[in-house]
């Protein structure tokens, strides 16, 4: 189990590297923060349709068949991995913006399509668009920040677009609560329109292209120079050459951009991509959107109010992805995704004999269904999308990040798809298969993941292609820094 390799240690230099460019003290300026806003909106619409038929499925053309619900709600899956895979192409060809803006008009079209849809047919063919829009979003959104934000933040910026999701999810839930029940699902379902249109009329001014596309087409690039120095708030141009040095020393612009194929021929990063593929199916076969697109029905003659229930959970869903961006940078990501199994195991039990009525309560299922997601958000949830881009050098996170993605949301739609069904067969067993998945993933991490050998030889070899293009002060200061770490992963090794 050798997982770690040599894109790990380029990692670890990059790390060191954007360290020693940044301040302590992170300036956020307005471009920045009504980027991150914006960016984060788009992301809150995917949680937001993600979740939005959970509380209408008594309301929404109620004559529907389990097997037409399930289709609706999965053709947003379903729609996911297309998305995922023509953002990528679009992003690399046209920027990050204009991405992100035609992203914004699937959503609002599938808003209005969603509102004014007569059929079951109608309304799939709407939820498509979202997942379009969607699989799009979870490529690009977290491209987008890690490219505009200061290093130093970028792992808590990694789970604010998981905290935008989530608040997406308990809105959804919450806004059918106030609305009645959900009865007024019209009026749930053209939210989308209207939150694309505010998003779309702060892209013009409020969002900024990304330097780094900018910068990877033309060195030269001033206006992505004009845009550094608006993101960090920065005086004096020698500043913005060495952000500038460092976005080009990690993106190799020479160089053709690598193919999909390579992501897994090329024998270092294979094992990578493995380990992000994996835990890309472990999040999804966990069973978490069993959850979040049935939960109500899934409460149904449990509890005594489901739709309650469901924002209840989505309610300490959000509060549980606050607690893991509070840990992210503390704790390491194989603590958190070994805790996460192990607690979402122990609720999957829970609940199995919660549904059976072991216990006397039906409120017993409930709270371990929210000890379900709570585990789910400190680990399994924000660290399968972190991780690509931390273990994959840059030049490789686009295509890794919409390998991933893709296949992200076939296995959400297959979860989708299938536990409606499920829960008719198994009954109160339904979440059994989520616990086996777990317990899986919890072994597999467990052997695959601490496991972090620098090998002397590239590590040299890459700080001495380094030299050439840093200050030697700064180069100082990240060999100092990778010693440091070095003799902690010899220590630890040995220990
Ligand atoms: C993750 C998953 C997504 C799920 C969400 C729930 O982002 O990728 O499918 O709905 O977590 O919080």
């Amino acid at each position: 189990s050798f997982i770690a390799s040599k894109s790990q240690l380029n990692l670890q230099l990059l790390d060191q590297s954007d360290f020693v460019s940044t301040d302590s003290n992170t300036t956020i300026t307005l471009p920045l923060l009504t980027s991150i806003l914006i960016a984060s909106l788009i992301q809150f619409l995917v949680g937001y349709n993600t979740s939005v038929l959970n509380p209408v499925s008594s309301f929404c053309f109620p004559e529907h068949t389990t097997l037409q619900w399930s289709l609706a709600v999965s053709s947003m899956p379903l729609a996911g991995p297309f998305g995922s895979y023509f953002s990528s192409l679009f992003s690399s060809k046209y920027g990050i913006k204009k991405t992100l803006k035609t992203t914004l008009l699937l959503f609002f079209f599938s808003g209005i399509l969603q509102t004014i849809s007569q059929t079951m047919l109608q309304l799939t063919i709407a939820r498509c668009l979202a997942g379009l829009a969607s699989g799009s979003s979870t490529v690009i959104v977290p491209l987008y920040l890690g490219e505009i934000s200061p290093p130093n933040i970028r792992g808590t910026l990694g789970t604010v677009t998981q905290f935008a999701m989530v608040i997406g999810i308990l809105a959804s839930n919450l806004f059918a609560l106030l609305l009645g029940n959900g009865e007024s699902w019209r009026s749930l379902f053209s939210v989308t329109a209207v939150i694309s249109v505010l998003c779309w009329g702060g892209t013009e001014r409020g969002i900024v292209e990304s330097p780094r596309w900018l910068l990877v087409r033309d060195e030269g690039c001033w206006e992505a120079r004009g845009i550094i120095r608006r993101l960090r708030g920065l005086r004096y141009d020698e500043e913005i050459e060495v952000e500038v040095e460092h976005i080009l020393a990690s993106s190799s612009s020479s160089d053709p951009p690598p193919s999909t194929l390579t992501l897994f021929l090329d024998p270092t990063l294979r094992p990578i991509m493995l380990t992000c593929c994996l835990l890309q199916m472990a999040q999804q076969f966990c069973g978490i959107n069993a959850v979040f697109y049935y939960s109500t029905m899934f409460f149904d003659g449990v509890i005594d109010n489901p739709l309650l229930g469901s924002v209840v959970v989505a309610g300490i869903n959000v509060g549980a992805t606050y607690v893991a961006l509070l840990l992210m940078d503390r704790c390491g990501r194989r603590q958190l995704i070994l805790w996460s199994c192990m607690g979402m195991f122990w609720s999957v039990v829970v609940i199995v004999f919660g549904m059976k009525g072991v216990f006397g309560s039906s409120y017993v299922a409930l709270v371990a269904v929210m000890s379900f997601v709570s585990f789910f958000e400190i680990g399994l949830g924000p660290i399968p999308w972190l991780i690509v881009a931390e273990m994959v050098h840059p030049k490789y996170v686009t295509p890794a990040m919409s390998v991933c993605s893709q296949l992200n949301w076939i296995c959400n739609f297959c979860v989708g798809f299938i536990f409606p069904i499920m829960n008719e067969k198994l009954g109160y067993l339904s979440f059994m298969p989520f616990g086996v998945v777990l317990l899986l993933t919890y072994v597999y991490s467990y052997l695959n993941l601490p496991v972090v050998m620098p090998e002397i030889g590239p590590l040299k070899e890459e700080l001495e292609k380094r030299r050439k293009s840093i200050d030697p002060a700064i180069f100082e200061s990240i060999s100092e820094n990778l010693s440091g770490d070095l003799n902690n992963h010899q220590r630890q090794a040995s220990e």
